[in-house]
């Protein structure tokens, strides 16, 4: 179904994030008919182009990705989406191209939806609000979309916040955390809340604890100089591993609207105990040991460059949930690039049995329950029977396992990735998938003593081996507490 008519602004739009995700996801949606004939896309940035400049670059840009790999299903259909991008030359804090912008737009109508994408650092979210107030380009029912990093801390996110709500209600406002755009990562509110089956469980009752995985094995190539001051902490568990674990952990909202989803997110946040420093575990990788295979030959120094950089490209945290539901069950976050296999992962422990009939020689069994984000999005559930055979009443474990691309068929394949989604639930005016500026701050009042006890500390991260499995120190995270991590060994 297409969505209602548009004019799409792209600040940034000759930037890194506007060739390898907007654009294409725009262009996806395109090819599967949802854009209408009389939506417009706009690139606006620094550079001087001319119309023709930016669809050749669009047309690299299309290219380069896994658009020319085979997702272009529909094929052919570049010209028809180029012929609807134009590119203006502007500069967020001189009035060079404005006036020109404006007459291209016209005064917003209530018959077309009229979204400004603010693809640039956040330094220039004040001048470009203030430059399209001046020009009378937004109204009441205008939309920005602001991406991550929203601050370094908790102070910088209010900063932001305060100077978007100047100019924007926070029904305007669609900040981004394209975790939430994931398929699976909304299959986790359906699966917690489609199914009579888990949510009587899914307590501290009867879950021992759970795990969250996020690990990569990208490094920080080419983008050391935004990631060195950042690190893992900053650029990966503020937003989206909290994100996970806000909808792992919520209460069943009242139902699927963004204000009842996002109230009983920011309660989980609220909700979180502070860090203790011996709950966390930083690292940073090394180079790769001998005949590990893989052709990184950097260590992350030497990637960004600063022999001395204490930056972390790892983090394995414990956390608890101080709540009803949460009290004594720990959460158990990691995160981190270069690991040995891309490999995103829920994993549910439930408790032991309170009682075994079949006696001691049974060994102790429990339910596990993971839930696999990317790749090969899936369910397996790790169930208790009774081995084959005449030997007696003896127990083993096997999987009761679910891939969602063998269960759905192609249509996984087909399913539209995180951008496309965000994209369009803008046009159609739905936040539920986008974080409101109060969990954003919620989230950085957690994060911001980690990462000041670090500092204060002069504490430095353990390295690890490109493509292991991270530092050692967070296998004893786990083992101290009698467990061990699942999903990338
Ligand atoms: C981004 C981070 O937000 O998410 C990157 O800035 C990270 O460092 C990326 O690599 C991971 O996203 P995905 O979709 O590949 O899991």
């Amino acid at each position: 179904i297409p969505v209602q008519a548009f004019d799409l602004v792209i600040f940034g739009g000759t930037g890194d994030l506007a060739q390898r995700k907007i654009l294409p996801a725009l262009y996806r949606r395109h090819c599967a008919g949802q854009l209408p004939d009389t939506a417009r896309i706009i690139g606006a940035a620094r550079a001087e182009l001319s119309r023709r400049d930016y669809q050749s670059l669009v047309r690299a840009a299309l290219q380069a990705g896994d658009i020319s790999a085979g997702k272009d299903a529909a094929g052919g259909q570049v010209d028809s989406f180029l012929a609807r991008i134009n590119y203006l030359a502007i500069d967020a804090t001189e009035a060079e191209g404005w006036q020109t912008l404006a007459q291209t737009l016209g005064r917003p109508t209530a018959d077309r939806v009229r979204v400004f994408y603010f693809s640039v650092g956040p330094a220039l979210f004040a001048p470009l609000a203030e430059q399209i107030w001046a020009h009378d380009l937004a109204d009441d029912q205008t939309r920005i979309v602001v991406e991550k990093p929203f601050g370094h801390d908790l102070a910088s996110a209010k900063a932001l916040n305060r100077t978007l709500a100047s100019h924007f209600d926070e029904s305007q406002i669609y900040r981004i955390d394209h975790y939430l755009g994931k398929e699976t990562v909304q299959n986790l509110m359906a699966i917690r809340f489609g199914n009579m089956l888990f949510e009587p469980l899914w307590n501290s009752q009867y879950v021992d604890h759970i795990q969250v995985t996020v690990a990569e094995t990208v490094g920080v190539e080419g983008r050391a100089s935004y990631y060195d001051k950042s690190g893992a902490m900053r650029d990966m568990v503020q937003n989206h591993l909290m994100q996970l674990l806000c909808l792992i952990a919520m209460e069943p909202p009242a139902k699927f609207d963004p204000d009842a989803v996002r109230d009983e997110k920011l309660k989980v946040i609220r909700a979180l105990e502070p860090v203790e420093p011996h709950h966390i575990v930083r690292g940073q990788y090394a180079l790769a040991q001998e005949g590990a295979g893989g052709d990184e030959d950097q260590s992350y120094r030497e990637t960004v460059g600063d022999p001395r950089s204490s930056t972390e490209s790892y983090v394995a945290l414990k956390a608890h949930i101080s709540n009803w539901r949460w009290a004594g069950t720990p959460f158990y976050l990691r995160t981190g690039k270069r690991l040995v296999a891309r490999s995103s992962v829920i994993n549910v422990f439930f408790k032991d049995a309170p009682h075994s009939i079949f006696g001691a020689d049974a060994g102790r069994h429990a339910n596990l329950l993971t839930i696999r984000l990317q790749p090969d999005e899936g369910i397996t559930l790790k169930v208790t029977i009774k081995e084959p055979g005449p030997g007696g009443m003896r127990l083993i474990d096997v999987p009761l396992d679910m891939s969602f691309a063998q269960a759905l068929g192609a249509d996984i394949d087909d399913a539209p990735d995180a951008y496309e989604r965000l994209i369009t639930d803008v046009i159609r005016g739905n936040q539920t998938l986008f974080m409101r500026g109060d969990e954003v701050e919620a989230a950085w009042a957690w994060t911001d003593p980690i990462i000041a006890g670090w500092t204060s500390r002069g504490d430095v991260p353990k390295p690890y081996d490109s493509g292991s499995t991270g530092p050692g120190d967070a296998d004893l995270l786990m083992r101290r507490d009698q467990r061990d991590w699942q999903g990338i060994n």
